[in-house]
């Protein structure tokens, strides 16, 4: 029987790829192995518990403070052995993360074909996001096939000269796990605290943001809920370090921001549908917003994901805290102007991005 060995790390891979894992394991002609790198640890437990997803090898690599360096010579070493051990008929990676291309290139290295999820998403600046562009263009020059998540993401990969037979357009398997997670009938401690106050859900953690950007954006929302008394922020706060501590000295003391540790994805995604807008520099939040109807400003300058603007749910606003303040001020003002971006299109796919992947790997490999 053919072997596939799905391979993820962190929070978002994790959300999008047990979606994939949870449909491999229908098929009874492929046989799927999960391995976790564990770059991220209680973010990535808490993503596998609601999903039940019980990996058959974790690398436990998460160290605080991680660096690149870290990261990527950790998965490198551990992972030959994983693959030598199981020799798979091909390794599944996702997006764009250091888990993914230090996957990759191990796979590569042993000569075992890569098949990318989430395949095609471009800035072509290295620098934004970082190291994330140049991780997802190094596994796109080593995969054997793509899982492009729209048409425009496909074109570029044919544009870039990767052969048609092995580019698919599927959809994002992160509309297939928010089908299974958002819930008529919910409820959360948040929601009381909320009261009748408008939502605005917030994250913030990118590299590149770290630092004077992040400073802004605090700066930013501070303004932001003393010019508008009608409005709460929720913030859940990545547990790396580098943004806690600036988040807790410049937010902690607000009466109308709350600060709380990361929420499980159940929680995540329940408090987005009962959101009124969405401050974020995130990838997964600009995919799964649209499709709850949830505006979304995003404090990046560029984004990877040009569908969700063209499609009218997503704004760059970039970090800047006057542009923030005044972007956010218009939408909380403006009812037509709200309306035409929670009315926008999911640009993302069906919710069955995860059977597609299926059905094609049993067409290329179970053969
Ligand atoms: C990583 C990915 C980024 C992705 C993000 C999703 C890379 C280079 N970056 O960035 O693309 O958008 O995940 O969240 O692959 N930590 C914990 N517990 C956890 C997770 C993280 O304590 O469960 C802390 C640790 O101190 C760790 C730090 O956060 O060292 C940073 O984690 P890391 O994976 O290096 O970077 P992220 O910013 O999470
Ligand atoms: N998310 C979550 N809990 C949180 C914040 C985010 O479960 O407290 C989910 C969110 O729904 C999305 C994913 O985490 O699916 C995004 O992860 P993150 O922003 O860390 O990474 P990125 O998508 O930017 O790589």
């Amino acid at each position: 029987m053919k072997k596939i060995l799905v391979v993820f790390g962190t929070r978002p891979e994790a959300i999008k790829m047990c979606p994939v894992v949870k449909s491999l394991k229908k098929n009874n002609e492929m046989e799927t192995i999960v391995c976790v790198t564990g770059q991220h640890k209680e973010m990535l437990q808490s993503v596998l518990d609601v999903f039940a997803v019980k990996p058959n090898y974790n690398l436990s690599i998460m160290k605080k403070g991680q660096t690149l360096f870290d990261i990527t010579q950790l998965i490198l070493e551990k992972m030959q052995a994983v693959l030598q051990q199981e020799t798979p008929d091909m390794v599944l990676v996702h997006g764009d993360t250091t888990t993914a291309f230090a996957t990759a290139l191990a796979a590569f290295y042993l000569n075992i074909p890569v098949g990318h999820v989430e395949a095609g998403l471009r800035t072509y600046n290295p620098h934004a996001p970082y190291p994330e562009e140049f991780n997802r263009q190094a596994i796109g020059s080593m995969a054997d096939l793509h899982f492009a998540t729209t048409q425009q993401a496909a074109q570029r990969l044919l544009a870039e000269g990767k052969k048609e037979n092995s580019i698919f357009v599927t959809g994002n398997t992160v509309i297939d796990a928010l089908r299974t997670t958002v819930q008529q009938s919910y409820t959360h401690p948040v929601l009381e605290w909320l009261g009748d106050s408008r939502l605005l859900l917030m994250t913030a953690h990118r590299r590149e943001n770290i630092g004077a950007p992040m400073q802004a954006i605090f700066k930013a929302v501070k303004q932001l809920v003393k010019q508008h008394p009608d409005i709460k922020v929720l913030y859940p706060v990545h547990p790396n370090p580098a943004v806690g501590e600036v988040a807790r000295d410049m937010l902690g003391n607000e009466e109308h921001i709350k600060l709380v540790e990361p929420l499980d994805v159940l929680d995540f995604h329940n408090l987005m549908a009962r959101s009124h807008l969405i401050l974020t520099d995130s990838g997964g939040v600009q995919e799964e917003a649209p499709s709850l109807g949830k505006p979304v400003l995003v404090l990046r300058d560029v984004t990877e994901r040009p569908e969700g603007v063209e499609a009218g749910a997503l704004k760059l606003v970039g970090t800047n805290q006057k542009a923030i303040v005044t972007e956010c001020s218009n939408l909380l003002q403006n009812p037509a102007q709200y309306q035409k971006m929670s009315k926008a299109n999911n640009p993302y796919g069906d919710g069955h991005a995860a059977e597609k992947i299926t059905d094609i790997l049993q067409e290329r490999i179970a053969v």
